[in-house]
């Protein structure tokens, strides 16, 4: 099996972080098969990489117990798979599954830090730069996600100096790409353009991707303002489905259908069949129960229906 082949060339990488963001919130535990069955819809639909589930206590997200199960499980495809970790024994169980890039999460506030992970800010930097040591060491990719980048539901506003040192050290110890991550939806165009624009232009935009939600529908303006700085990577999630169990108020992901939508009517390629793409959608729907879609989602029922996509 191949759980870290190179990615087919696209003008826009979307990671699709729905089998990991948008299951570990929702009130229903989908079975590893049901999971598995979501991951290989989204790789039939020509997703390029996938989160597809997180090694953390099952006590703090029961829900993505079984991680190891689902790896095990996923389709042989170029695609690349990663999965969340938290910390040592995560990677140790990462290592173990066979997944070839893990994710490590640090939050730019330490409140957030010590409620996601029980670490202050500068015990989860120690963390992750041993882990991405270790990962450069057992040859695998170890990514970086900087959480709560623009504000944090506990202090408030992140100055924009401290995302930009946490990545200049995450990036000089070899992590292989940086996810600069709005956790709660609270973002703005101004405030997205402005925090990129200085992280790519002090590092390069190759190493940089942008993670939103969509609590107050920016989501796809977000977007918008960070691929005009020049970034070409972005986490999405099928359906809008999503959230943080401990970062209290922030809703789902951006909708990667209505993400691919604006990729595409702007001419860019991002190697996504919409049409398989809203079969994931409703299976997602059907999988959890709850009611999903982008903002796009009637639009595209009808130009669907029409056979146009
Ligand atoms: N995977 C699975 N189990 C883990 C683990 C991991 N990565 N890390 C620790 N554990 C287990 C320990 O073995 C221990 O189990 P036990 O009670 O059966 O002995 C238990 O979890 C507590 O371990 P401890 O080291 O004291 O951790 P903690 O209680 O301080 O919790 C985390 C720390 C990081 C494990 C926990 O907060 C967590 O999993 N957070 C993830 C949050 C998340 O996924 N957020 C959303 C994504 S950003
Ligand atoms: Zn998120």
């Amino acid at each position: 099996m191949s759980l870290g082949a190179p990615v087919a060339s696209v003008e826009v990488q979307i990671n699709e972080v729905g089998p990991r963001d948008g299951l570990q919130n929702q009130a229903k535990t989908l079975l590893p098969e049901q999971r598995i069955r979501l991951i290989t819809a989204l790789v039939e639909a020509g997703l390029g990489a996938i989160e597809v589930g997180a090694f953390v206590s099952p006590k703090s997200v029961p829900c993505m117990a079984g991680t190891d199960q689902v790896i095990a499980g996923l389709p042989a495809a170029a695609v690349k798979y990663s999965a969340l970790i938290p910390n040592r024994r995560g990677y140790d169980m990462a290592l173990e599954s066979g997944i070839k890039t893990v994710n490590l999460v640090v939050a730019a506030s330490n409140t957030m830090n010590e409620k996601n992970i029980r670490m202050t800010t500068a015990e989860a930097m120690a963390v992750s730069l041993d882990v991405i040591k270790q990962a450069r060491s057992d040859k695998l990719s170890g990514q970086a996600y900087i959480a709560t980048a623009w504000e944090c539901p506990f202090e408030g506003a992140v100055s924009e100096a401290v995302v930009i040192e946490l990545a200049g050290q995450l990036l000089a110890q070899g992590a292989a790409n940086i996810v600069i991550a709005d956790t709660i939806g609270a973002a703005d165009p101004a405030a997205v353009k402005s925090l990129m624009q200085k992280l790519v232009s002090e590092y390069g935009a190759e190493q940089l991707s942008c993670h939103f939600h969509d609590t107050r529908g920016m989501g796809v303006a977000n977007v918008y303002a960070a691929l005009e700085v020049g970034v070409r990577s972005f986490d999405a999630s099928i359906g809008g489905l999503g959230g943080c169990p401990f970062a209290p108020g922030a809703t789902g992901n951006v909708a990667t259908e209505d993400v691919v939508l604006l990729l595409r009517q702007m001419g860019l390629t991002t190697g996504i069949n919409m049409a398989k793409l809203l079969h994931a959608v409703d299976l997602a729907a059907d999988f959890t129960g709850s009611c999903l879609g982008g903002h796009a989602s009637k639009w595209l029922k009808v130009q669907a229906e029409k056979g146009l996509l």
